[in-house]
């Protein structure tokens, strides 16, 4: 009974690890075949090194989506992209069209597989426990100013400025342990991008409480 048991769990497993293979290779196909490569860079690290490498690029980098995003976000996402960047990509003026190419519910639950497979060994467990942080938010709206560039919900409206991506509903899309290791090691995340770097600014232990605040924005 014992070993049947094993021998049924074994090949659950098995069964598990090969759908989602098939929808990795799925998700890859989807990918190449939409140009997505065009506007996106799959693979690291980081190649910008200039202002105008960066302006160059024409959609934010996915090389590291899997330790960026929840999962079952981004499948969600690319069946329905509602602007996440409240201005166009590399813009301090124009209004994001909310015009990004959409996919069909079975491609978008596969190019998810694929993109949830692309990770960054630089993102690790923070053991930050995202959300109910006041300081965070104090230090996000007063200290930091990283109000003066995000959105974020505040008495049930939108505030903050609009340069940088919105973190309205952050706790549904980032993962705390990348937004800790983005905000404590840019170097590897924004090489060259418009948004502060606050290492060396900012202790790390008021960082883990900005992570913390940022992920747990409903
Ligand atoms: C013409 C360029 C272009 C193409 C082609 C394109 N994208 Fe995008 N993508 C963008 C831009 C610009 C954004 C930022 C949108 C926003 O912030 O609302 C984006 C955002 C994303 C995001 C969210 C990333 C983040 O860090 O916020 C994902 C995931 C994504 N695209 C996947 C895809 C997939 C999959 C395809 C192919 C089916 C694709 N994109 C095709 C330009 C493009
Ligand atoms: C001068 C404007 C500016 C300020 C101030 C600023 N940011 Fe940003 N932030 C940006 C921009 C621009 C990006 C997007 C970079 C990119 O993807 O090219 C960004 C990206 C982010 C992201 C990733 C969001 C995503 O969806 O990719 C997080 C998290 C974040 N900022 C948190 C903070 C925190 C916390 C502070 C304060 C300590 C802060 N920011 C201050 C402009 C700013």
């Amino acid at each position: 009974m014992k070993a049947l048991f094993a021998f049924a769990a074994a090949a659950l497993i098995a069964g598990y690890a090969t759908a989602s293979e098939a929808g990795v290779a799925g998700g890859t196909k989807t990918f190449e075949a939409n140009r997505c490569g065009a506007c996106h860079q799959i693979t690291g690290p980081a190649k910008e090194k200039t202002i105008k490498d960066q302006l160059a690029k024409k959609g934010p980098e996915l090389w590291y989506a899997g330790s960026k995003f929840k999962p079952g976000f981004l499948e969600g996402w690319l069946k329905d992209p509602k602007p996440i960047r409240p201005l166009q990509y590399n813009s301090l003026t124009k209004k994001n069209a909310g015009d990004h190419q959409r996919l069909a519910a079975t491609e978008a639950a596969d190019v998810a597989a694929y993109l949830m497979s692309l990770t960054s060994g630089d993102v690790g467990p923070s053991g930050i426990k995202p959300g109910g942080n006041p300081k965070g938010k104090r230090l996000f709206i007063t200290r930091a100013a990283c109000y003066g560039c995000h959105e974020v919900v505040s008495r049930g409206s939108v505030v903050g400025g609009v340069s940088g991506p919105s973190l309205v509903a952050a706790s549904r899309r980032l993962n705390v342990d990348w937004v800790w290791a983005y905000l404590t090691n840019p170097a590897v995340f924004k090489p060259v991008k418009d948004m502060p770097n606050y290492v060396g600014i900012i202790e790390k232990e008021d960082m883990a409480d900005l992570a913390s605040y940022v992920a747990g924005l409903e």
